[in-house]
């Protein structure tokens, strides 16, 4: 065995996959019986772990995965053969041959992967099951949505690709409704002019986490692609998913490595940017910026200890951070803190800690580094 896994702990995160689980029931029992889950799994299941994550949504009913590239549906594999992948990025041409060693589906966008995805097929005598993506308005991969009838009619000619799907992706889902709204109907008008309804069974989705209003009103959308909301980070307030009640599935640890007094007026850390306006005490995290705390928390986020806020002081550096703990009655070296996460009755959400650090939840998820230990809670709790 390994030694180093058996060393106490200095940063971690704590995954609650029962919460996974949970967040996923709750999301789908709000969905219309006929709305297909797509699960988004790519960067490491939002920095989850893609095997513990998957192999939990395997298990909680996922009709499809969805990941970025060959590599992340690879991994998909290695839990077992049977559910469908959707690759959401462009195959570099040097990747096409693993749509077929690992069964994937890619998405077209171009007459150029039209004709590359029909030749795969050719060659290894086999259908290639294809996704028809439409640039709305996203400006990133799909076909711009006036050229889509052409690209349309090239999938459905070509003798060795099969029609599966067809999605959109919204640019703004989470700030602009109108907007999004725009883009829903450009979708909808252009499946109209391709006469394309839910009834022929091809997968046609839309919305993500933040973007849940598509399957309103006969609308044609019979899926729906989740990410960040069945980890428990409800996106966008007013979206209709953000009352389904999910939990946070990721909480982000380190411990007190060192506690001492510094007098009034002292600077801290690299730049000096903060100077102490009376005798403190300060705590040294065992925690920088090396495991994904970003450099833009300095002077301005908070940890907890001991269920207090104890805010940060100065720079971040790469493997320590500094908190003031002047005013906390009780504290030892060891002592957790609590980046993001809960501590007795107090809580700094994953959405606070995105807004201290100038980012997104997304990125500071997809941010914790490699040294930080996923610690995997599997007790199923209600
Ligand atoms: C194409 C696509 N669909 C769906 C999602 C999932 O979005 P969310 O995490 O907001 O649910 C993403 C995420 O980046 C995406 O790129």
């Amino acid at each position: 065995m390994n030694k180093t896994a058996q060393l106490p702990l200095r940063c971690w995160a704590e995954i609650d996959l029962a919460a996974l689980e949970r967040n996923i029931a709750r999301i789908q029992q709000s969905l219309p019986a006929n709305i297909r889950y797509v699960a988004v799994v790519k960067a490491d299941a939002y920095g989850h772990g893609i095997h513990q994550s998957v192999a939990r949504l395997m298990h909680s009913k996922t009709d499809f995965f969805a990941v970025a590239n060959i590599s992340e549906a690879a991994a998909i594999r290695e839990l077992g053969p049977g559910w469908p992948i959707l690759l959401l990025s462009p195959l570099l041409p040097d990747e096409d041959k693993y749509i077929i060693e690992y069964d994937l589906i890619p998405t077209i966008s171009t007459e150029n992967e039209v004709r590359r995805f029909d030749e795969l097929g050719k060659t290894f005598g086999k259908k290639i099951s294809v996704h028809m993506k439409i640039d709305t308005g996203m400006g990133r991969v799909g076909v711009w949505h006036s050229a889509a009838p052409a690209l349309y009619a090239s999938i459905r000619h070509s003798k060795n690709l099969f029609l599966d799907g067809i999605y959109t992706h919204f640019s703004s889902s989470d700030s602009d409704i109108g907007y999004t709204t725009k883009q829903r109907n450009l979708f909808f008008n252009l499946l109209e002019t391709l006469q394309i309804s839910s009834k022929d069974g091809l997968l046609i989705h839309a919305d993500n986490s933040s973007g849940i209003e598509s399957f309103k009103k006969n609308s044609p959308i019979n899926a729906v692609r989740i990410g960040l909301l069945q980890y428990g980070v409800i996106p966008y307030k007013d979206s209709i998913l953000s009352t389904v009640k999910t939990e946070n599935v990721f909480s982000f640890h380190t411990r007190i490595g060192l506690i001492k007094k510094l007098p009034k007026k002292t600077s801290i850390s690299y730049g000096r940017t903060c100077t102490l306006k009376r005798d403190s005490d300060i705590a040294i995290l065992t925690a920088g910026y090396a495991d994904g705390i970003p450099r833009s928390c300095g002077n301005r986020g908070s940890v907890l200890i001991n269920g207090h806020r104890c805010p940060i002081l100065g720079n971040i550096t790469m493997d320590q951070t500094i908190v003031d703990i002047t005013d906390l009655e009780q504290t030892s070296v060891g002592d957790q803190a609590i980046l993001f996460g809960k501590q007795g009755g107090t809580e700094i959400t994953i959405g606070e800690f995105s807004q201290w650090a100038g980012t997104i939840p997304w990125e500071i998820l997809t941010s914790i580094s490699k040294r930080v230990q996923r610690i995997y809670k599997t007790n199923l709790g209600t």
